[in-house]
């Protein structure tokens, strides 16, 4: 009988992984377990949103001067209320949220920090598109008792554990610990999320460029000048590269993670510092892209490197493979 491959679900790896760290207390394992059961109850919303009153707006505008959907405040919502009593968290923080989230007097306080984007790519919502939800986790720094902003304004490579989640054709959980990049697909019919992708890999080079080029001519010279480069017709390489954007920065992320090439949101002139929030957007994607072997950066230095001092601070940032993120780079750089 043929090997059938095997059935591992994310609980089972997760605590498989555990088992790799001797010091391991199994708070970190239940903690990411927690998070995969918020996953599952967004997704139950997000499956479904078409059939009950869940679209729209709230009429909400959120610290980055975004309209909030009802969807967003759910998702963000059902995230905290399933992470707050878990008693490894002493301090939360969400792109819907102004201020850190306190875990509730109730509950006991724990060790690690949560930072999240509850819903990514709310303009795609109410047009059935693919959106997402990311996280970020550490280890706190504060002394003790309640956690402090401190706690979430960390540089990305502190990061012990980030990820996100893809409502797209199939629900998947893409997480990394520091010990590669995995994807686990939702099975529905069981409700449990299955490894579909063990330890995903870059490829080093790609052939798709992804970035809003409505916003072409605010751009800086030299990133105008890497887009003609990579889409100039007479390539010796064969077809030039090609543009596919999705909007959500999850959707985009997850394409260049798995064909390879490059996404970048951009400062331009009128916004130097672009769109995407550094602490819950771009740090957790840097560490899964850089955990894949590709390489997030901010036109500047490395994503991860970037000490933030705002919770909802922006920054440009391009990410992908290898090649693809150097050759962009250079141009960024003025040295092509
Ligand atoms: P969010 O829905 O969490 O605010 O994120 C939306 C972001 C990101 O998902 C995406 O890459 C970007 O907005 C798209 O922005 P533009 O519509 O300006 O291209
Ligand atoms: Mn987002
Ligand atoms: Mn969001």
């Amino acid at each position: 009988m043929s090997r059938t491959k095997k059935l591992m679900t994310l609980e089972r790896f997760i605590h498989e992984q555990e088992h790799l760290h001797p010091s391991a207390t199994g708070e970190f394992s239940e903690l990411l377990h927690d998070l995969s059961v918020a996953a599952k109850l967004v997704w139950r919303e997000v499956s479904k949103a078409g059939l009950v009153n869940i679209l729209g707006s709230t009429g909400r505008i959120n610290a980055s001067g975004d309209t909030v959907k009802k969807l967003d405040e759910f998702a963000d919502e059902t995230i905290y209320r399933a992470m707050d009593f878990s008693g490894h968290l002493c301090v939360m923080a969400s792109e819907e949220n102004e201020d850190i989230l306190q875990i509730p007097e109730e509950y006991k306080s724990g060790g690690y920090v949560l930072l999240y984007d509850p819903l990514d790519g709310s303009s795609n919502i109410d047009a059935n598109i693919t959106i997402g939800s990311i996280f970020s986790i550490y280890k706190r720094v504060s002394p003790g008792g309640k956690g402090k902003l401190e706690d979430c304004l960390q540089q990305g490579l502190k990061q012990v554990a980030a990820g996100y989640i893809i409502y797209g054709s199939s629900t998947v959980f893409v997480y990394s610990t520091g010990r590669g990049v995995h994807g686990f697909t939702l099975d529905p019919s069981v409700g449990e999320f299955v490894l579909s992708n063990e330890k995903i890999v870059i490829p080093q080079k790609g052939k798709i460029y992804s970035m809003n080029e409505g916003n072409y001519r605010n751009w800086d010279e030299g990133l105008q000048k890497y887009i003609q480069h990579i889409t100039e017709d007479d390539k010796p390489t064969g077809r030039p590269y090609s543009l596919r954007y999705i909007g959500t920065m999850v959707g985009d992320a997850h394409r260049t993670l798995m064909y390879g090439g490059i996404f970048a949101y951009p400062g331009d002139k009128k916004n130097p510092d672009g769109k995407l929030r550094l602490c819950y957007e771009c740090n957790p994607m840097a560490y899964i892209i850089e955990q894949a072997g590709g390489r997030a950066i901010d036109g500047k230095k490395r994503i991860l490197e970037v000490q933030p001092t705002a919770l909802h601070q922006h920054t440009p940032v391009f990410l992908g493979s290898v090649e693809d993120v150097n050759l962009c780079e250079e141009f960024l750089q003025g040295k092509r």
